[in-house]
């Protein structure tokens, strides 16, 4: 029985046909998938799937298909899957930094090189440095890259500004970002990512400054969706994000925080006493912070991409979901901990590392990711009415097969609004 959004569309945009399998698919549209519901993935074998004014409108089985149209897309026995939702990333940012890459080969660590006045100031003062248009140029390069590699809808910070012309120059690549690319962007506002270099050693001083200054600055401008805060240890204290986030919420910014990279930090904690969309890295959790968690929409959005890359614990996101939480995975995309917005690696670490089942990882990566931007009733699944953003991959011999040949270029046709980039 095929399923169709609406039999008097009379415009057929695409039809994409001998699909092999169509996975990802939620009739039901499931805003975020918690514990055990993560452990099921949606799926048609041998199906079609129709894609009207670049919405999803209908799928079926190929014995089931509709007329022919204009425009068929054969997916000769590909798979077709919703598009990654990466709900964590810095991609606007100037440079690069291999060379703390090559400090840590030596044996530093990451809170060690940001002692020395390295890390996130490193990438501060080159950011102030560059223009607008120049910022504008690097950053559309990644997110060229990301949508290749099947990202369809990206959470972007700011953070690497640290004064208020700098944080509102970032914000303003991030909005043109999302005029010029037809992935999904939302923007986060990350004045508390670090202590600018000027206010060394004032932090309260500066917390002062992201409150009564940058975050007014930044809503009126209508610049930012959410409001982020490294709470962490040799960062940002729970008092202070406690502030930053009241502030916040003055002006209908929702928190998505930084929260447990480094230390039991009092993230998670603060992060759901403020209602956040989601609290991210959490590394370092306990029994405690999952129990909250578990009881709670707040996603935890876990990123092994830096784990990975900085050789730090993977979160425990096993655990998370076994007891009932909400979980996503996200790259982490940015120049200190994680140079790499391939999220289709990440989902292949979620299965290696930290234990889940492809099917757990892909939702981790798609539905889940969506709802931690708050973007959910749009995007993260195969659903009449949603945003027709898809690839199509080469043919495979089951869904396990695509987490497990993490490194086989299988994504062939990537679709965005309907459309192919
Ligand atoms: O998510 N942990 C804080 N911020 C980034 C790293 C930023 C950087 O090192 O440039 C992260 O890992
Ligand atoms: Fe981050």
């Amino acid at each position: 029985m095929p399923h169709l959004l609406n039999s008097y569309v009379k415009t057929l945009d695409m039809l994409i046909t001998n699909i092999g399998v169509l996975a990802g698919i939620d009739s039901e549209r499931h805003l975020f998938l918690r514990g055990k519901e993560m452990g099921k993935l949606g799926i048609a074998e041998n199906a079609w799937l129709r894609v009207d004014n670049g919405l999803f409108s209908g799928w079926g089985s190929m014995s089931d298909c509709p007329e022919t149209s204009d425009r068929i897309v054969d997916a000769k026995g590909g798979y077709v899957l919703p598009s990654f939702c990466d709900s964590h990333t810095h991609i606007v940012y100037a440079g690069s930094r291999e060379r703390e890459f090559i400090d840590k080969i030596n044996g530093l660590s990451y809170e060690e090189i940001a002692k020395r006045g390295g890390g996130i100031l490193n990438s501060a003062d080159l950011l102030h440095e560059t223009s607008e248009d120049e910022l504008y140029r690097q950053a559309m390069i990644r997110a060229r890259e990301i949508m290749s590699m099947g990202t369809g809808c990206v959470e972007i910070k700011s953070g690497y500004g640290l004064t208020t012309a700098d944080e509102l120059k970032m914000l303003r690549v991030i909005a043109r970002i999302s005029e010029s690319v037809p992935m999904k962007v939302k923007a986060t506002f990350l004045g508390a990512h670090a202590v600018g270099r000027l206010y060394k050693d004032r932090q309260n001083e500066y917390v002062n400054l992201v409150c009564e200054e940058m975050i007014p600055a930044v809503a009126a401008e209508g610049l930012a969706d959410f409001v982020d805060v490294f709470c962490d240890t040799g960062f940002f204290t729970v008092e202070d994000t406690d502030r930053i986030l009241s502030a916040a919420s003055k002006y209908g910014l929702r928190p998505k925080i930084h929260a447990n990279e480094l230390a039991v930090s009092g993230g998670v904690q603060v992060g759901v006493k403020h209602k956040a969309l989601s609290v991210d890295h959490l590394e370092r959790i306990g029994d405690e912070e999952i129990a909250i968690l578990s009881k709670n929409q707040t996603v935890a959005t876990m990123l092994p991409g830096a784990s990975f890359f900085l050789g730090m614990p993977y979160g425990p996101a096993r655990k998370a979901i076994d007891s009932d939480a909400v979980v996503a995975l996200a790259s982490d995309y940015n120049p200190g901990s994680s140079p790499s917005g391939n999220m289709r690696m990440v989902m292949s670490l979620g299965c290696i590392k930290m234990k889940l089942t492809p099917d757990e990882a892909i939702n981790a990566t798609t539905i889940n990711g969506a709802y931690a931007m708050g973007e959910s009733e749009n995007y993260g699944s195969i659903a009449p009415g949603k945003i027709a953003n898809f690839y199509i991959t080469a043919p495979m011999p089951s869904i396990d097969f695509y987490p497990y040949a993490y490194e086989t270029p299988l994504i062939k046709e990537v679709y965005l609004k309907g459309e192919t980039i």
